[in-house]
């Protein structure tokens, strides 16, 4: 276990999407109603940033052909996609959002 501090619960509203790095992965870190979930933020189909596509609905919109993954799990949903991606652990300790990338 690895845990890294990517972003304070205040600053993430619910809805909305944050790019993080952790070293040298590129990190997407979703608030869905209140529970965060991390993925890793390189669509695997393309190289597209999925923290720059639309999110609704625990989904993720991939900016470039609209390929979309399921934040909670991973799992490619639909559109051009059919490789699942990484999701990372998440944790809340107080105003902190730790990520887990081990
Ligand atoms: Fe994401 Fe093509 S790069 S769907």
């Amino acid at each position: 276990m690895a845990w890294k501090t990517m972003a304070r619960v205040a600053d993430m509203p619910t809805g909305t999407v944050k790019a993080c790095r952790i070293e040298n992965i590129p990190v997407a870190l979703y608030n869905l109603d209140g529970e965060f979930f991390a993925t890793h933020d390189i669509c695997t189909h393309a190289h597209a940033c999925l923290s720059d596509g639309y999110f609704e609905d625990g989904k993720i919109e991939c900016p470039l052909h609209q390929g979309v993954f399921d934040v909670r799990t991973g799992k490619a949903v639909s559109g051009p996609v059919d490789v699942d991606l990484q999701t990372f652990a998440v944790r809340v300790e107080g105003d902190e959002v730790l990520v887990d990338v081990e």
